[in-house]
């Protein structure tokens, strides 16, 4: 594949006729952090840009990037995130609880991660996961989750199928949203599922990132940002069928959907989806109107960044997620506006953010090096980084909460 190409046909249902809804700029991967001796070495960038299909309500990237350079050296690890790990180990608990029968049952999860979820299992029954990343898989791996290291799609599907049978459940967490060859991953599904055999996946939901209007989560990862309505249609395709749809707080609001072959919509799904057309997911005017958003929000931070320069005030960057990045760039912010970012993940201290270059360092900088004000760019921990910098505050430093409206506490 070509670095990357423009989508120009609608991945679930094959529209052609996209609108285009906000253009975010050409930005480096979010997530491809630099070391310093990398610096002068050219970085690609990508275009940046979401669409909608008016026909079945998918919104996403206008362009894909090849995922060998997205996620073969993938470093995210859900087992980083306490409420993450929270989260899986009870969604474990209940596939045990509602689908595993006897130990030889066998789940299979793709974009496994580190096994976070199906070390949970593999003393119920059988598990296998499945996931392209070398580094992320060996920790999976070291825990006992044996994981086969690919991409699903039909044929893995198939050669999981002839070694180890059907699956009684197939998991997909947060990995939806990075494929784009859907039909592909359905009708491997379809191969390896059980006749009585469930589906089960969670993706970010659209209905979130429009309520919010954190446009930065929009990254060259995140190829689709789902609705129901856009998973229906999907499933419809492929003769399944959602019976179960709910919504979990969880990186602000996550869709769960259970797919069965055979059976009916129960109430949760009917409501949700009344629910999403109430808040106009299935409206073009609805996302037209989020991009406005965006748009302004980039404005209101420039303002404010230029007023507080012109006032030769100090900033700095606090938390480097990959949104971050997205942020920056579209406000074309980089080491003249921000000095550092501090974050506390080890392996991004030292780096240089993608695209910007601004420094990621350790938090303890600013024991010595305080800024008057901090953009926080993990505002989706506003109240509790707000509630542990309690004695930063005291001291004077303002923080900046960018999205989706600039606030200043
Ligand atoms: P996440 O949204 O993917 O969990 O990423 C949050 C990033 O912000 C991660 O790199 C860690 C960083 N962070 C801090 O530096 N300090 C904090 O107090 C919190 C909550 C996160
Ligand atoms: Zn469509």
């Amino acid at each position: 594949m070509a670095r990357y190409f423009q989508k120009k046909q609608c991945r679930i249902c094959g529209n052609t006729r996209l609108v285009s809804v906000l253009d975010l700029g050409r930005q480096s991967p979010a997530n491809n952090f630099l070391k310093k001796s990398e610096m002068n070495r050219k970085k690609p960038r990508f275009p940046l840009a979401v669409q909608f299909c008016e026909n079945c309500s998918l919104l996403s990237l206008c362009h894909v990037v090849d995922p060998e350079i997205l996620f073969v050296g993938y470093q995210y690890l859900t087992g980083a995130s306490a409420p993450l790990v929270a989260h899986f180990v009870e969604e474990a608990k209940m596939i045990a609880r509602k689908f595993i029968r006897d130990k030889s049952n066998l789940v299979v999860e793709f974009g496994s991660n580190d096994g976070t979820l199906l070390a949970e299992l593999k003393d119920y029954c059988r598990v296998l996961g499945v996931d392209p990343a070398r580094n992320v898989a060996a920790r999976a791996k070291k825990r006992g989750v044996p994981t086969i290291l690919a991409f699903f799609g039909e044929r893995t599907a198939k050669h999981i199928q002839a070694r180890h049978g059907h699956a009684r459940v197939i998991v997909a967490n947060n990995v939806f949203a990075h494929i784009d060859a859907l039909h592909d991953v359905m009708r491997g599904i379809r191969t390896l599922l059980r006749e009585d055999g469930v589906f089960i996946s969670e993706s970010h939901w659209v209905g979130n990132l429009i309520g919010e209007g954190g446009f930065d989560q929009i990254y060259h990862e995140h190829l689709s940002y789902y609705s129901l309505h856009a998973l229906r249609t999907l499933a419809g395709v492929h003769g399944l069928i959602i019976t179960d749809a709910e919504l979990l707080p969880i990186h602000g609001a996550s869709l769960r959907v259970t797919m069965r072959r055979a059976g009916t919509a129960g109430a949760s799904v009917r409501q949700l989806l009344l629910h999403e057309e109430k808040i106009g997911l299935t409206r073009l005017a609805t996302f037209e109107r989020f991009a406005k958003r965006a748009s302004a929000n980039k404005a209101e931070l420039r303002e404010l960044f230029r007023e507080l320069k012109r006032k030769q005030k100090t900033i700095a960057g606090y938390g480097a997620p990959a949104k971050g990045n997205t942020l920056l760039n579209y406000c074309g912010f980089g080491r003249r506006a921000l000095a550092f970012i501090t974050d506390t993940t080890p392996s991004k201290q030292g780096l240089l953010a993608p695209g910007t270059h601004i420094p990621i360092v350790p938090p303890a900088i600013l024991k010595t090096e305080l800024p008057d004000y901090l953009l926080l760019l993990a505002w989706n921990y506003a109240d509790a980084i707000l509630e542990k910098e309690k004695a930063l505050r005291a001291k004077g430093v303002k923080f900046i909460i960018p999205v989706p409206r600039v606030r200043i506490v």
